[in-house]
Order: C-alpha cells, then structure tokens, then sequence
C-alpha cells in the first residue's frame, strides 16, 4: 500500500514537474518512452526516458557552466537538457540525437525556446561517430551501451590529451560507471542518488 502511494506521488510530481518546466522554458518535451529507429554502428541504443526539469538544474548548479564552455548533449532525445543549458551564459550548445523523429523536436524545441543565451545545434547522427573535439561539458542521461560510451570516451581523450582543456561530464542514471575506470584522467567530482533511486556521477579531468 505505501509502495503504490509513493509511486503514485512520484508520478503526479513527474508530471507536474514536466508541466511547468515545459511551460517555462516554452518547449514541448513531455513524453515517456519511444524506440529509436535505429541502434547506431554499435547496435546499443537505449531507448528515449526523460529526465525531470529539477534534476537539470540541480546538475547546472553543482557544473556552473561558465561563458567559454561548449555544452554537448549526447543522445539529446527532445532536448530538455540542451534547452536549460542554452539559458545559461554559455559559448555554444550542441544536441546529438540517433532518432530522425527525436530530433526535429529537439529542433522545434531550440527554435521556440523562451530566451535563450546560446546558439543551439541540434546533429542527427550516431554519437560513436560524431567530432566531439569542442565540448567541455558532456551530458548523457544513460543513452547507451558499454561500447558506444568507450567508444565517446576515447573520442573525448584524444582531444584532451591535445588541447589538456578542463573538461566535466555528467553522467545521469549511470548504470555503466565501472567503463569510466578504464581512464584514470577523470576524477569524480559529484556522486549522489536521485530520489528515484537513479545514480548521478559528475567527473572532471584531472592534471595529467
Ligand atoms: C535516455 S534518453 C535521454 C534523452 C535526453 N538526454 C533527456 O535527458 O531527456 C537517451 C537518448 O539517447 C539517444 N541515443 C541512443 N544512442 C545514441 C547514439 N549512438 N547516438 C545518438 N543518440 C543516441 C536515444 O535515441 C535517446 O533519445
């Protein structure tokens, strides 16, 4: 009985949650959950899931993005995520999304988004094989598989080994931190539970 009441309660406050942050920032990003048409060179794909309004900006607290950062969402979905970033004084925001479907909403989203403070570029493409070299803050909320996340972590590396540039990445519902082990450069900086029980892990890059 407590059990479907707090579920119950979790909902109502999911759903209001969506209501007005959507309102707020003037988007439409509500939904539960929908399979992307493709799973991408890596066949890992995980399905779009929404994340809470509060729980972005709990993150842009705790990240403070600052005006020369590059914001890459990785598996942007309807770019809930990118949308709050662009609100922040920030250098640029760029959404990648698999899902063509996805993506025009992340588009529609980040046209009609209410005052925006950054150009958003919103990339239908697989993130195994995006340019990834701009970014300083990645945000992925457990968009795929083992092997795509390596794959964006290497990606990432070879350009931090270059430029040694401060970099944070946020992981939300971090079911695969243990690939995070394999590169020592990244420290963690945050690690808490969301009230769903999710886990969130922020790292930054250590001085090599
Ligand atoms: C759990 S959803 C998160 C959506 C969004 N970040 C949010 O917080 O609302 C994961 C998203 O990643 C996308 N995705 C999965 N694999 C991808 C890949 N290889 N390249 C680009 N997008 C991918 C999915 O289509 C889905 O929209």
């Amino acid at each position: 009985m407590k059990k479907i009441v707090k579920q119950t309660l979790f909902s109502i406050a999911r759903t209001a949650d969506s209501i007005i942050g959507d309102w707020g920032l003037h988007i439409h990003s509500r939904g539960l959950s929908f399979e992307p048409e493709d799973r991408g060179r890596n066949q890992d794909a995980f399905r779009f899931e929404g994340t809470t309004h509060l729980s972005i900006l709990r993150i842009i607290r705790l990240v403070k993005p600052k005006p020369d950062d590059v914001v890459f969402e990785l598996g942007c979905g309807k770019g809930r995520a990118l949308c709050h970033f662009a609100r922040c004084h920030v250098r640029r925001v760029v959404g990648i999304e698999i899902s063509k479907f996805l993506s025009e909403i992340a588009k529609s989203n980040a046209q009609s988004l209410r005052r925006p403070h950054a150009p958003i570029e919103i990339l239908n493409m697989d993130v195994a094989t995006a340019y990834l070299g701009e970014g300083t803050i990645f945000y992925m909320f457990n968009p795929f598989g083992a092997k795509t996340l390596k794959n964006v972590l290497e990606n990432i590396e070879r350009t931090y080994n270059v430029l040694k540039k401060p970099l944070v990445i946020i992981y939300m519902n971090a079911t695969l931190s243990h690939i995070f082990n394999e590169f020592p450069w990244l420290k963690v900086f945050s690690d808490y539970h969301r009230l769903n029980g999710q886990r969130v892990l922020i790292y930054r890059t250590t001085n090599k």
